[in-house]
């Protein structure tokens, strides 16, 4: 695995790949790497004769500056990670490289863009669309992937790649998940022991939610969800919504989406998990 940490190095090296006809599979990442990521890389390996990892902490998608602080930093485990998993390029810049001069553009993302995180992080997902933009562009990849994780932010990226005209396939994958049903995420490492131990009810709850479809009202089954996880000490819902899974928007009904997606956020102590589940 070659290590790149310029973007000219990055689109020479991909357009060299591209001239000889070969697919580029890219997997955007945070790093502090787990079996999430992984999985990723192991769909796009299947998928594509080059894998392409990219690792780099997105100031502009955090707008809470000790969110950007405490977000894990493993570089040298990360590598490991990314060779032992095959891929072929990690590109992992500097700030300074990504962003010689601040980036002002705003992405008209539109509605899916405007509830649930777009409402709590404000700036998040134009932040988002800033680097993965600038990644699509560089790389000009056949496919890239995304963890449906953070669902709604696959449907921020399938926007913003429509805004700018990139019509290469952006392929959404299964959550990666702990044998307790907790999501994978970078941000457990955080967590307590006891926030740990309390967490896979998260899980529990939205799967016991699933059961009540036939016989309860959206409102009921969200109030449900809400109660249970705040009934517990030291978790608290930030919100929970039901939404169509194509437009992101809150349904009312079940008849009002042909997939209603429950999105949830929850605050374990001071570190913010996320997960969903399809109805
Ligand atoms: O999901 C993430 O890890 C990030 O939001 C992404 C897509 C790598 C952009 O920084």
């Amino acid at each position: 695995m070659k290590v790149i940490r310029t973007v000219r190095e990055l689109r020479e090296t991909m357009d060299n790949h591209r001239g000889q006809g070969q697919s580029i599979g890219l997997v955007p990442t945070m790093g502090a790497l787990h079996d999430g990521h992984l999985s990723l890389i192991e769909r796009a390996r299947k998928d594509n004769d080059i894998v392409v990892a990219s690792v780099f902490v997105n100031p502009t998608q955090f707008n809470n500056l000790d969110d950007l602080r405490t977000y894990p930093r493993t570089e040298e485990a990360d590598c490991d990670k990314l060779r032992n998993a095959g891929v072929d390029y990690a590109f992992i810049p500097t700030v300074e490289e990504i962003y010689p001069e601040p980036d002002t553009r705003v992405f008209d993302l539109g509605p899916v863009a405007e509830v649930m995180e777009g409402a709590m992080r404000p700036g998040h997902f134009n932040g988002v669309a800033q680097i993965v933009s600038k990644l699509f562009a560089w790389t000009m990849p056949t496919r890239a992937y995304f963890g449906e994780k953070d669902y709604q932010q696959i449907a921020v990226i399938r926007r913003m790649a429509e805004l700018e005209g990139f019509s290469f396939d952006i392929i959404a994958c299964p959550i990666k998940r702990h044998d307790d049903g907790l999501a994978m995420s970078s941000r457990n490492v955080r967590l307590t022991a006891e926030q740990r131990a309390e967490a896979p009810l998260i899980r529990k709850t939205l799967l016991e939610s699933v059961g009540m479809k036939e016989t309860k009202s959206i409102d009921e089954v969200k109030r449900f969800v809400e109660d249970t996880i705040n009934a517990s000490p030291i978790m608290r819902t930030e919100y929970y919504e039901i939404v169509d899974s194509k437009t992101m928007q809150p349904i009312s009904r079940w008849d009002d989406a042909e997939t209603a997606v429950g999105c949830i956020t929850v605050y374990c102590g001071d570190v913010r998990l996320i997960d969903n589940i399809t109805y």
